[in-house]
């Protein structure tokens, strides 16, 4: 793909979908390759609108309104942050040539749901994954967790088979199939938590699909982002890269701390990247893939899979020499990728603390006091308590020292009420 002059006829046109601040990385990084970039979102002035040379305010599930759009716009790309897309427009506007999706329309839609990821990883690719079943009532749900339902079920040795009986049991944990950030998401100690997580599952789920899963509660010793780049290699051919992995914390399904290397045994390593080579091998395409597994000794569960930058990853801004913005931008225009660590490095969450439109943000200089730190504010319009408004970076002689520095970072900035 030859880069033309942004606003010109030999423009390289790249539209995002979803416009928050993984997609205003994306976009800021093809800027400065000289793309033109078109930002889309559902509410205006979304973080990657602000940076964007146009931008689209859309309901994003409405396939029409999705069609008019591109034709409209005629990106040469089309990429995907966010999962709540029509993805059956995608398919459709991808076979009739119009467009190129990123990594693939097929990817967008199986990544959409948990179901289709699930199926694909632990049925067709034979993956190790969590014990899981499908539900679509309190009833069917309950009887998952006990017993006599499809399901998959986790052999000692780590090999797996189908097991039509049997039970899920408890501690398990219930998701609705379409959500993300750990929305509607609750672990299961026991009978009595069942209704309350049905419950809040119907309540969290994107679009009211009324389905969710039942996954056996894995007790991992921790928990990584492994990066993976699809990208064009020297052999002209597109060629599998791995990031360092990433390591982090998640609270209530939502992550807030990561950081980059991860420790692993060899053979956990080994084990990581074989899966994570199966999957963006069948998803297919160009570009950056966030695959989350979890680890316990020397054996690894696949989770689940981004087709894009994974939020996580927002450490490597500071700890890669191509951030996963860069990366994500390089491979999707078919440009060479460097994968190499800068440094150990970290990322801490700054939450919104308050509940405001157009907050202020105290303590900046401060925070940037904090030796080899950094920071993004988003510029979200509207600051919820849990939101993810910000996020501090920090590098240091090993991931202890990264840590501890990116946390007082993001702990110095405080978000007020304008
Ligand atoms: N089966 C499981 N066993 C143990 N922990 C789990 C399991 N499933 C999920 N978790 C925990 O919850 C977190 C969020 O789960 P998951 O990634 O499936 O949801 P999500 O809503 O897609 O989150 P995100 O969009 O932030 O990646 C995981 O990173 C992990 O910490
Ligand atoms: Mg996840």
């Amino acid at each position: 793909m030859r880069i033309g002059t942004p606003l010109s006829p030999s423009a390289t046109r790249v539209m995002l979908l979803g416009a928050g601040e993984l997609g205003k990385e994306v976009i800021i990084a093809l800027q400065r390759l000289g793309v033109e970039v078109i930002a889309v979102d559902r509410y205006p002035n979304a973080p990657g609108h602000q940076v964007a040379h146009r931008a689209h305010v859309i309901d994003m599930t409405d396939g029409q309104a999705l069609r008019e759009l591109i034709l409209k716009e005629r990106p040469h790309l089309v990429v995907p942050e966010i999962e709540a897309i029509a993805t059956d427009m995608l398919i459709q506007i991808e076979q009739e040539g119009v467009v190129e999706v990123i990594p693939t329309a097929r990817a967008a839609q199986l990544t959409m749901n948990r179901e289709g990821i699930r199926r694909l990883a632990a049925e067709t690719l034979q993956l190790p994954t969590s014990p899981y079943a499908f539900a679509e009532s309190l009833q069917a749900m309950q009887a998952a967790i006990d017993g006599g339902c499809e399901r998959v079920r986790a052999e000692p040795s780590g090999t797996y088979r189908h097991t039509p009986s049997g039970c899920i049991g408890y501690p398990c944990v219930i998701k609705p199939v379409m959500s993300s950030s750990g929305k509607g998401q609750s672990k299961v100690d026991g009978p009595a938590d069942v209704k309350a997580a049905w419950d809040y599952a119907a309540s969290g789920g994107r679009v009211d699909t009324g389905k969710v899963i039942v996954e056996g509660f894995i007790d991992f010793d921790y928990e990584i982002t492994q990066l993976t780049v699809r990208a064009v290699g020297a052999s002209g051919q597109v060629e599998t890269f791995f990031c360092e992995p990433i390591g982090h914390i998640q609270v209530k399904g939502d992550y807030v701390e990561s950081w980059q290397p991860q420790p692993m045994s060899a053979i956990a390593l080994s084990k990581a990247r074989d899966i994570a080579k199966q999957v963006t091998d069948n998803l297919g395409g160009r570009g950056l893939f966030g695959v989350e597994l979890f680890v316990k000794g020397d054996q690894v569960w696949f989770s689940e899979v981004s087709p894009r930058p994974h939020d996580t990853g927002m450490v490597t801004m500071c700890s890669q020499v191509q951030s996963e913005f860069d990366l994500h931008a390089r491979a999707i225009l078919g440009l060479p990728v460097d994968v190499s660590l800068r440094a150990p490095g970290a990322s801490a969450v700054i939450y919104g603390g308050v509940e405001a439109e157009g907050i202020a943000f105290d303590g900046v200089a401060e925070a940037l006091r904090v030796p080899q730190s950094d920071i993004r504010l988003f510029g979200k319009p509207v600051s919820f308590e849990r939101r993810r408004m910000g996020v501090a970076l920090a590098t240091g002689s090993d991931i202890s020292e990264a840590r501890e520095r990116a946390k007082r970072a993001a702990s110095l900035v405080k978000p007020i009420k304008p």
